[in-house]
Formats: structure tokens, sequence, C-alpha cells
């Protein structure tokens, strides 16, 4: 695995960027949460931000979602400045967003509805995706009817159904039990990989191990207050993985040990 100091793979790289976030500050009244912080996805690339908690990571995809703006700096997505709600973004959140009212392929259904499909073709686009996610047959029962798991899924068709090139994902996985967690992260690679335009992804999280296990990059925010990357890890292991048996290489290992400790010995509390 090869070791790089924040900022030299921004200098070297001069491919396409899908996200670019440039001297970007962010204020909370008195509170900044994030200053001067620098950041690309290249396109088609994977990219893992890990950070404390609290320290801002959700704030990041806020802003790369366009749902918020920055204090100062510039946000872009696909070479463009970013002006309200990125539509070339699909956005996976956190916690459930699924609407209770709506059964699963209704709440799948709902985006390309919005987007002015006719309710036949939004319908017929959100049972395939169903499918593809792991819900054949699912698709009449409601969110309180389906497990975690299945919930998980039925947000992971919602948001793969508008065929975003950029995806925003927010802890996904990190309320689910280890197998579901390890089958759903196989899953999403293997929906990345086979997908005719590759995505570019930016995964939030904080375990060190999801982010190892599926990026290209994985990249370091300082704890917060003003917070900003202050590493960068470049990920060798060879594709496609299978996220239980990648952990299990000595590669793998070698990797999750010293990303860790570089963490915490160049975790900036201070902030500056
Ligand atoms: N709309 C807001 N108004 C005021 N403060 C905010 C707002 N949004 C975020 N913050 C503050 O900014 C900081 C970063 O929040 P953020 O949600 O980005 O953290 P996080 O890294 O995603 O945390 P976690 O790992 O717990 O999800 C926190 O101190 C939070 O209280
Ligand atoms: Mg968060």
């Amino acid at each position: 695995m090869v070791v790089r100091g924040w900022g030299e793979f921004l200098l070297t790289d001069a491919m396409t960027a899908a996200l670019s976030f440039t001297g970007v500050t962010v204020s909370f009244g008195a509170y900044t949460a994030v200053r001067d912080a620098n950041l690309r996805v290249q396109e088609g690339e994977f990219l893992s931000v890990v950070g404390p908690t609290g320290c801002g990571k959700s704030t990041l995809l806020n802003l790369a979602a366009g749902l918020l703006a920055p204090t100062s700096g510039t946000v872009e997505a696909l070479g463009t400045p970013l002006r309200g709600i990125n539509r070339r973004a699909g956005y996976l959140f956190q916690a459930d967003s699924l609407m209770p009212w709506r059964n699963a392929r209704d709440n799948v259904a709902a985006g390309p509805e919005f987007a002015g499909q006719s309710r036949a073709a939004a319908r017929a686009a959100a049972e395939a995706w169903l499918d593809r996610v792991g819900l054949h047959g699912h698709g009449a029962k409601y969110p309180h009817q389906m497990s975690g798991g299945m919930r998980k899924r039925a947000q992971l068709a919602q948001t793969l159904v508008l065929d975003p090139p950029i995806l925003l994902m927010d802890e996904p996985f990190s309320a689910l039990d280890v197998q579901t967690r390890q089958m759903m992260e196989n899953e999403l690679l293997a929906l990345w990989q086979g997908s005719a335009t590759r995505k570019s992804v930016l995964f939030i999280t904080h375990d060190l191990e999801e982010a190892i296990s599926l990026s290209d990059r994985v990249v370091v925010l300082s704890a917060g207050p003003a917070t900003r990357p202050i590493a960068e890890f470049p990920i060798d292991l060879p594709r496609p993985r299978d996220v239980a048996e990648i952990r299990l290489t000595p590669h793998f290992q070698e990797g999750s040990c010293w990303v860790p400790g570089c963490w915490f010995a160049s975790s900036d509390k201070s902030g500056n």
C-alpha cells in the first residue's frame, strides 16, 4: 500500500473531478465546523472520508448535495460550481429516508415520478431496481414491514433508480449487523463495478476497515471544530473485492494497522 502526504495527490493528478471542494469554510453562527477544506473526488473514484464523531463529515456531504452552501470557498460538481441542489448526485442518508406511507415499490418509484416519468414507467423501473438489490417480491411491503437491511436495500434502490453519476453515502450501513453490513457492502461494490459508466462515490464512515475494504482512496478528517482533511491513503487492494475475504489478507491488515496509527498521530485537535 502506498502512503502519500496530504495534498500530493491533488498536485499530481490532473483527472476530472466529480466533486471539488476548494478552500471551503462552513460556520454555523460563531461555530466553525469546517475550515479551509480542500477535497477532490475523481470521476469514477470510490473515495471514503473517515473522521471522529461530530467533526463535520455530514456537513461535507450536505455541501456536496447542495443542501448547504459554504460560508466561503467553492464546491463544484463535474466542473460546474454548485448552486442549489446537486441534481447529478444521489444521496443515501444515514437515517431511514423511506416514506412510511408508501410501500417499497412506490418509495423507489417516487424519484422517477417526480422527475417526470409516467407512473407505469416509474413503477417498472422501481421493480427492476428492487430485484437488483435483492428485494424481489417485496415491493408491496411498507417500511414498518421490512427489516433494517431490507430498508437499506430499498433506500439503495431509491438512490440508484435515478442513475446519478455521483453517489453520496452517509454511514449508510452503520446500523446493520456485521453479516448484513458485509453483504450490503459487497452488493454496493458489485453495483458500482457493474454500472456502464462508473459512478463517483463519496462515502462517509467512521469505520476504517469499511473505508479501506471499499475504497480507492481514504481521506482522514481532523477532529472538530474547524475540521479539514489532514491525510489520505490510496488503497491499492485488487478488485473485484469481497469485503469479508479482503480483511483477512496480509495486505489489508498491514494497511488497517497503520491507517489508525496515522489518524491518531495526526489528529489536529486545535483545528489549525
Ligand atoms: N445546521 C447546523 N447548525 C448548527 N450546527 C451544526 C449544524 N449542522 C452541523 N452542525 C455542527 O457541526 C459539527 C459537525 O456536524 P456533522 O453532522 O457534520 O458531524 P459528523 O462528523 O457527521 O458527526 P457524526 O459522526 O456524529 O455523524 C457538529 O458540531 C454539529 O453540531
Ligand atoms: Mg454525520
